[in-house]
């Protein structure tokens, strides 16, 4: 299993007045799995996204991710662990502005710790799985919109992660640009990638091969 959570609770408070966004929610999936998560807006979807990729930690319940329980370490062997397992993907694309395209890719690598020779030709193998080798010195504001979460997707792989997620990641783009990214995410399920995608567009929601519903805090199937 790449995840194994059960009992997963998160509970915003804001003075005196706590919100329970989730609600006891029990999700494992598979190493190999395309699952797409819809639900209405304010549902909960990214806060359950968010835990799933250690960028927020759960109020209670149980997270094992890709075999290790991530609740109770750490916040450095947290980040530690998810610059490892974790390809995170954002509606905005989070890219740093004032960098070209190669050291965008090239930072997980940094994280990890990985020699300058790999980090080369990884960002190099990367970007042209995206078809973004030719664009290596641009900045992210001579890309269009798809070529940006392109670029995003390509950080997201750079360090082989165990499980993808994606957080509405055609949101900000026409029609067009986002079949080409969906399309994106088809191939590298198909390579054997894990993915789960947020979305509350049907029609992106149906590339993946399993849905799922969040309403209430609860997942329904
Ligand atoms: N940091 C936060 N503090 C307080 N409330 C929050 C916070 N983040 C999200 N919420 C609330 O939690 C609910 C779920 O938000 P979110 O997970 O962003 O939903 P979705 O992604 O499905 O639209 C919303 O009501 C939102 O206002
Ligand atoms: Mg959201």
């Amino acid at each position: 299993m790449v995840i194994k959570a059960s009992n997963i609770t998160r509970i915003y408070k804001m003075g005196s007045i706590s919100v329970k966004v989730l609600n006891h929610i029990s999700l494992s999936v598979e190493k190999g799995k395309f699952i797409s998560i819809m639900g209405p807006s304010g549902a909960g979807k990214s806060t359950f996204l968010h835990i799933l990729g250690c960028l927020d930690r759960p109020t209670s319940g149980e997270y094992k991710l890709d075999g290790l329980d991530v609740v109770n370490m750490n916040d450095s062997q947290l980040s530690n662990y998810r610059n490892k397992k974790i390809g995170f993907i954002f509606q905005l694309f989070n890219l740093l502005p004032k960098e070209d395209i190669f050291y965008n890719v090239e930072l997980p690598l940094f994280y990890a710790k990985k020699k300058k020779k790999e980090r080369k030709e990884r960002v190099e193998e990367v970007l042209s799985l995206v078809g973004l080798l030719h664009r290596i010195t641009h900045k992210p504001n001579q890309l269009s919109g798809g070529e940006c979460q392109r670029v995003a997707i390509a950080r997201a792989l750079v360090n082989c992660p165990a499980l993808l997620l994606a957080d509405e990641p055609t949101g900000n783009l026409d029609s067009h640009a986002g079949h080409q990214i969906m399309e994106i995410f088809t191939q590298l399920n198909e390579q054997g990638h894990t993915i789960i995608l947020v979305t509350h567009n049907e029609e992106m929601a149906k590339y993946a091969k399993y849905s799922l519903y969040l309403r209430d805090g609860k997942i329904e199937k």
